[in-house]
């Protein structure tokens, strides 16, 4: 409880986390994807999404692409759907406070699928290391598994799925990360996977085998 606000009370569920990951025959936990637009997240979540599933486990992957359609909408897009005040008042961009707003809503969203005892998989950019550290410290030791997708700059800029380095390096995308904005690679990861030219699948295998040996698929 937080004292300064006696109007916000948490609700115990009626179902502990416990008896769904027992349901489950897994544990709840976060696998939290980070690297540079074009490194491979997406594909790869994608592919242990598709592995783990097969396996009977109860997963669900955030992409980033999806969440800026509804949940961090741009202010455009909001301003399009409820006006432009509404528009600047709750969307977000890609500025710095913006970026770090967006990787809090999601860290609280990935913390109620991991509640859940779902195996949440999350794939943004998440540039800055103190806003993952922050997911990680809301989540706790054990429940927030960090994967650096390690793929060089140039391998990024040279896939470009879609164009966007190439507007970045033309000035028509200002605080592209990597180009004109920071990307704070990982300290300390769980895991470090090189991106460059592995195939995704195998890259996925690692991960699988990362939540096997440390207990999180039951
Ligand atoms: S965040 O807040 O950066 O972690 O979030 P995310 O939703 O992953 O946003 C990155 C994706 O949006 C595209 N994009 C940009 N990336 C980096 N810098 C800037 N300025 C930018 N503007 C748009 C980019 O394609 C990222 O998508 P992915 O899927 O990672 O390529």
């Amino acid at each position: 409880p937080d004292p300064t606000q006696p109007q916000v009370v948490w609700h115990e569920q009626a179902v502990s986390r416990a008896a769904r990951e027992k349901l489950n025959g897994h544990r709840g936990v976060v696998v939290w994807f980070t690297g540079l637009s074009g490194s491979g997240k997406s594909t790869v979540a994608g592919a242990v999404d598709a592995k783990l599933h097969a396996l009977g486990a109860h997963t669900y992957v955030l992409d980033g692409d999806n969440i800026r359609h509804g949940l961090s909408a741009t202010p455009q897009m909001l301003a399009e759907r409820h006006g432009e005040e509404f528009g600047k008042r709750f969307g977000l961009g890609f500025g710095a406070e913006d970026r770090t707003e967006n990787i809090r809503r999601i860290g609280s969203v990935a913390q109620l699928l991991c509640d859940a005892g779902l195996l949440t998989l999350t794939a943004f950019v998440s540039p800055y290391r103190a806003d993952r550290d922050a997911v990680r410290a809301a989540l706790g030791e054990g429940d927030f598994v960090e994967v650096f997708v390690d793929t060089p700059l140039e391998v990024c800029e040279r896939r470009d799925p879609k164009g966007l380095y190439k507007k970045a390096r033309a000035g028509e995308i200002k605080g592209f990360t990597g180009i004109d904005d920071p990307y704070e690679a990982p300290l300390s990861p769980e895991l470090t996977l090189a991106g460059g030219d592995a195939d995704p699948g195998v890259l996925a295998d690692r991960v699988i085998e990362h939540l096997r040996s440390t207990g999180k698929l039951g």
